[in-house]
């Protein structure tokens, strides 16, 4: 371990020394010359005296370099038929002018938005106009319904929403602008303004005064220059379950996010400018943040924009013909859309019918990556299948196979190593040290490294209960795992109330709060269960009030229905159990870690401090049918 191991030392014991050389791969309006400012700890502050701006730094710096020409953004989308590429020339123009739109309805720096889209260039031009005027965005995953919107609107208070008339789901046309309408109206808080694109698959309904046409208003607009902000100025809020019901809005800054996502293409990603980076996830979670628009934007590659699917749009042979079709180097996705192609083309027929020589990569992150889906995808594609983890709150790897700086054998089951900057540490339940082989909590050492999360938004508090408390002095990711001798890193998984469906990550603790709030539910329980095709998917199961003597079954479905409407489909919850109590321990905690065992055939001893085995028992058939 020659050059990571160098780089990895030197970010931990000289921190301010190895950030501030990777500073210098920003432009500056004003260069930083305090690295990090420790005073307000565990509040740290990266390049607190330095002032930039992010949209400048992704877009105006490569044209004004002479590289305008090059293509920024390449839009597909098999689920209209449409292809557009954008120049960086273009892109400024177009995101220059949307800001002038967003300023000519009184946004300015430090006013927040949000950016509620299905996957098209507006939504990219939206969130880099949004950082040209020092304005916070908040992107709302389409997926989400009205309700989980309005939470978003009442904790961000922005003051304008942009959106579009509808998102497609394969060939279904998903029209946006009711849940946009019914969000404000439950909200509390009302936005002055809402931009819509009107996609011809759907036309949205306007409400006089507060509504504009995308195109109209960008017709007439007069471009805005970008606003120098600090670096330690909020980007973006992010909204991202936690184990209650309210998400948390994880909020990011411009410079330490900047320099780090900046550093992270060559090094991890080995990718850079000119080159092709496609992240096939979605602009609502932070992998469509960071690697969709910001990290290849910052090092002057292009980006794709896919909207479609890895199955279906057509078929599985989406992916190889989007590779082929734009030489794309490298590919970054989650390993359930592997699976489903898995499942479609099990002998990777398809990919034969496509040149893929220019394809060097592939990363996969969400999840747990599974041996099986990697010994797959490295036989059918024979490039290197890197998996790393990551979070929403870190923003980018916390390990990886370095592929730029060092590469390093690949194991599978296992992200690699710690990426510099996270000093990452496995404790035991009783907070010692584990030592290599033993199962324990994941931490990072504070401060975490630049371009993770500064804070969450309106919530200082918050910040700390959640992340900094349950150990003084580190951060505590909520995934469990253990280093190897060699030093790899092992994720098995979150150990709170937090599940990953499909590369989605959700709370079983508001699943839990909606089945609760249903008139006939005295109490239920929602786990994550395993799933061949989703890594996980929830599970619910709920106690009835005395004296109910509805039908069990269309109480089930009432059930389903109502985490559909309130969540959205993303949910996936497919399946409420009607049953007679839950298990639980002499102090009344519900047992959700058993019922999980069960359900996943893993063997798993009862704990002693069950209350009733009998109640576990019962539910065995249920939890686990096929025995
Ligand atoms: N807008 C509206 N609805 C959406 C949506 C969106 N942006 N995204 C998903 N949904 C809906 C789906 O249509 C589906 O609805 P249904 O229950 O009516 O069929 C439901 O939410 C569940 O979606 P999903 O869990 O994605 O399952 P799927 O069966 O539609 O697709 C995969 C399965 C594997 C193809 C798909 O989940 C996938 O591509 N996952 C990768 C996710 C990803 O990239 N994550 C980012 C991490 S890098
Ligand atoms: P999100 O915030 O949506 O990115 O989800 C973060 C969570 O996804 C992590 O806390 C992990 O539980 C899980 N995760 C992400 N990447 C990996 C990975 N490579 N291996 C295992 N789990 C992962």
């Amino acid at each position: 371990m020659g050059a990571y191991r160098d780089a990895w030392e030197r970010s931990i014991t000289a921190p301010a020394e190895f950030w501030g050389e990777a500073a210098d791969g920003i432009s500056w309006y004003t260069k930083p010359s305090v690295i990090l400012d420790e005073s307000q700890a565990p509040f740290y502050k990266w390049f607190a005296d330095g002032v930039m701006n992010t949209c400048f730094n992704a877009v105006d710096r490569h044209v004004d370099a002479g590289h305008g020409s090059r293509a920024a953004l390449i839009y597909d989308s098999p689920v209209t038929g449409l292809k557009r590429q954008y120049s960086y020339a273009e892109l400024l123009d177009e995101v220059s002018r949307f800001a002038g739109v967003l300023s000519s309805l009184g946004v300015v720096k430090g006013d927040r938005v949000v950016i509620y889209m299905p996957m098209i260039p507006e939504a990219v031009i939206a969130m880099l106009a949004c950082a040209r005027l020092g304005a916070i965005h908040s992107v709302v995953f389409g997926g989400f319904a009205a309700h989980e919107l309005a939470m978003r609107i009442d904790d961000a208070n922005p003051k304008a929403v942009v959106s579009a008339s509808c998102g497609i789901e394969v060939a279904r046309v998903i029209e946006y602008k009711p849940l946009l309408d019914a969000a404000i109206e439950e909200a509390t808080h009302k936005p002055e303004a809402c931009v819509i694109v009107q996609r011809p698959q759907a036309a949205a309904a306007m409400t006089p005064g507060r509504d504009h046409d995308w195109a109209e208003m960008m017709a007439s607009a007069t471009p805005a220059p970008c606003v120098p902000v600090a670096a330690t100025d909020p980007l973006y809020i992010l909204y991202t379950s936690g184990t209650t019901g309210r998400p948390k809005g994880v909020v990011r800054d411009n410079g330490g996010h900047a320099v780090a996502l900046n550093w992270s293409m060559p090094n991890i990603y080995d990718t850079g400018a000119g080159e092709v980076f496609w992240a096939a996830s979605d602009v609502g979670w932070v992998v469509g943040h960071s690697y969709i628009v910001y990290a290849p934007l910052l090092a002057g590659a292009t980006t794709v924009l896919y909207e479609g699917k890895p199955v279906g749009t057509p078929d599985a042979g989406a992916f190889w013909r989007v590779i082929s079709e734009y030489g794309v180097k490298t590919l970054f996705t989650a390993p359930t859309g592997f699976r489903a192609i898995k499942r479609e083309d099990p002998e990777g027929q398809l990919i034969g019918d496509y040149d893929l020589s220019g394809f060097k990569y592939l990363f996969l992150a969400g999840e747990r990556l599974d041996p099986e889906t990697h010994t797959w995808a490295s036989n059918q594609l024979g490039v290197p299948v890197v998996d790393h983890w990551w979070q929403t709150e870190t923003g980018w790897p916390i390990a990886a196979n370095l592929l730029g700086l060092e590469p390093m054998p690949i194991k599978a089951g296992s992200p690699t190593v710690p990426v510099p900057g996270f000093d990452v540490r496995i404790v035991t339940e009783a907070g010692d040290p584990a030592p290599a082989g033993t199962e324990g909590l994941i931490l990072v050492k504070t401060p975490l490294p630049p371009g993770c999360m500064i804070g969450v938004w309106g919530d200082d508090q918050k910040f700390i209960d959640t992340y900094l408390s349950h150990s003084p002095g580190f951060y505590l990711t909520g995934d469990g795992g253990h280093f190897d001798e060699d030093g790899y890193l092992f994720v098995m998984g979150r150990v709170d109330d937090v599940i990953n469906v499909a590369g989605h990550r959700l709370s079983t603790g508001e699943i839990e709060e909606i089945i609760a709030s249903h008139p006939d539910v005295a109490e239920c329980a929602v786990i994550g269960v395993a799933d061949a095709l989703k890594g996980q998917v929830p599970r619910g199961l709920a106690v009835l009030k005395a004296g109910v003597d509805r039908d069990h079954d269309a109480i089930a479905a009432e059930l389903v229905q109502s985490v559909r409407d309130r969540i959205g489909a993303v949910a996936s919850l497919r399946h409420v159990d009607i049953v007679a109590a839950l298990p639980k321990t002499r102090s009344g905690k519900v047992l959700r870690k058993s019922m999980r065992a069960i359900a996943d055939g893993v063997d798993m001893p009862v704990p002693s401090t069950i209350d009733n085995p009998a109640v576990l028992d019962a539910l065995r058939p249920v939890l686990r049918p096929e025995g």
